[in-house]
């Protein structure tokens, strides 16, 4: 009787293990990755603005690198967040690793396609949007400018929509403004690598002309579909 009563415990306990491991597998397979956009125009489209050189290292080596790991991480760390909106939104309680690299994979995947070859100026609701909450496109172009030069060391200058209104800011590092540690919230509409990967061969130490020159690959046709 005893004997009986010890084989059907240990069947439970075997089938409850059993059921672990298997949960555990699908949240594993389920979990996020990050995957890098192709490059929506060739690497030497952006010039002059932005050299071949610089394109061909930025997403080849280092956007590539913070796909790998970030994902190297999540898989490490058994991070289990399934969206990219819930990753960032508990950014506070990943590793610096995690962190570092799903920013540095959002972020460039972003401004690879909020740039293409002969920007034309923002038309329609983007204008409108840009007037109202800047007065002008000049000054709004000015107050970027202003956030992208005074970001200290590596960081992104952004454009996000926060409520009816548009805001600018800057993040250091890789952080975003989904990130839930980030000062800066909002929807990200528009970015700008201040990073000095982004410009040196061709700029050095000349930031304030890379973002001067950058204005003139800016898509404004994406930025109008993520202000929808
Ligand atoms: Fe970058």
């Amino acid at each position: 009787m005893n004997q009986g009563l010890k084989a059907t415990a240990i069947t439970v306990i075997g089938s409850q293990l059993v059921s672990t491991d298997a949960l555990a597998e699908e949240t594993t397979l389920a979990a996020l990755q990050f995957s890098q956009v192709p490059l929506p125009y060739a690497s030497n489209a952006l010039e002059p603005a932005l050299d071949t050189l610089t394109m061909d290292i930025h997403y080849g080596k280092h956007h590539t690198a913070y796909i790998k790991n970030v994902n190297d991480a999540i898989a490490a760390e058994k991070i289990s967040f399934s969206s990219e909106k819930d990753f960032f939104a508990n950014t506070s309680k990943l590793s610096a690793k995690a962190r570092n690299n799903g920013g540095g994979a959002w972020n460039h995947n972003l401004f690879w396609q909020v740039m293409k070859p002969g920007s034309t100026a923002p038309t329609g609701k983007v204008a409108d949007a840009i007037n109202g909450s800047f007065g002008s496109f000049e000054k709004f172009k000015e107050q970027f400018t202003q956030a992208g030069m005074t970001r200290f060391g590596s960081g992104w200058a952004w454009l996000v929509k926060d409520g009816n209104t548009l805001k600018i800011g800057s993040t250091p590092n890789q952080d975003n403004p989904l990130m839930d540690i980030s000062d800066l919230k909002g929807t990200p509409l528009l970015a700008l690598d201040v990073w000095e990967h982004a410009y040196y061969l061709k700029y050095q130490n000349k930031r304030n002309e890379y973002i001067a020159n950058w204005w003139s690959v800016v898509n404004w046709e994406e930025v109008a579909k993520r202000l929808s």
